[in-house]
């Protein structure tokens, strides 16, 4: 199967949000988003600072070979964040993948993340048909942690993983979440 087959995403509508396929009208708002070192550090894989070739990076490189979502409100267009699911080891097999996720800062603290999240958990359960899902945080972001405990994710063990902008390891808690067949 072509890449681009495996990849495929549909929009996924839910009670508040649009999520649909990051292109190129979305550079800026990646930039303001992800830019913010707020952001950024609570993220393992984003430079900082985050440039225009980063984003172009992100939207040639990422997209294309991950099942990544842009987070857009119901009736804007505008990219406000970002979900999805990176195939993971033992994923040629159909095993599992990484759930990841990041919000503007000036959407935090609405459920947005929550909402978008377990949407595109079921699609990995549902049509990708994943007999399990996996993701982890920074044990010092405590808030994406408690989006993980309400899509009912338990934690597995604790680590470290590299934080790009920090430029070193830092301590992880790393959860899983198993589908129900
Ligand atoms: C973490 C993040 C994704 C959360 O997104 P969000 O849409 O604000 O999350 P939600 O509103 O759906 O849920 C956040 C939950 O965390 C809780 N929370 C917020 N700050 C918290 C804190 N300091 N300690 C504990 N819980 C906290 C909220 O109360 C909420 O839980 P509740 O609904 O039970 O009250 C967002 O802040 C973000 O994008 N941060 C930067 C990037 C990032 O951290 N990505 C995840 C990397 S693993």
């Amino acid at each position: 199967m072509a890449v681009a087959e495996v990849f495929d995403r549909p929009i996924i509508e839910t009670g508040r949000l649009r999520l649909r396929r990051p292109n190129d009208r979305d550079v800026s708002a990646i930039i303001t988003a992800v830019g913010d070192a707020e952001v950024a550090r609570r993220l393992s894989r984003i430079p900082h600072p985050y440039t225009p070739a980063d984003a172009r990076f992100f939207l040639d490189h990422v997209v294309p070979g991950e099942w990544v979502w842009a987070i857009t409100r119901g009736g804007e267009d505008t990219m406000i964040g970002a979900v999805g699911l990176t195939p993971g080891e033992g994923m040629a097999d159909g095993e599992s993948a990484e759930l990841g996720y990041w919000l503007a800062r000036a959407s935090w603290g609405e459920g947005i993340v929550t909402e978008a999240a377990r949407a595109v958990v079921a699609y990995g359960f549902d049509t990708l048909r994943l007999p399990y899902i996996r993701s982890g945080y920074f044990a010092d972001n405590p808030a994406s942690g408690a989006v993980l405990r309400k899509l009912g994710f338990v934690e597995t063990g604790r680590g470290t993983r590299p934080c790009l902008m920090l430029g070193r390891d830092v301590a992880s808690v790393e959860m899983r979440l198993a589908g129900l067949a």
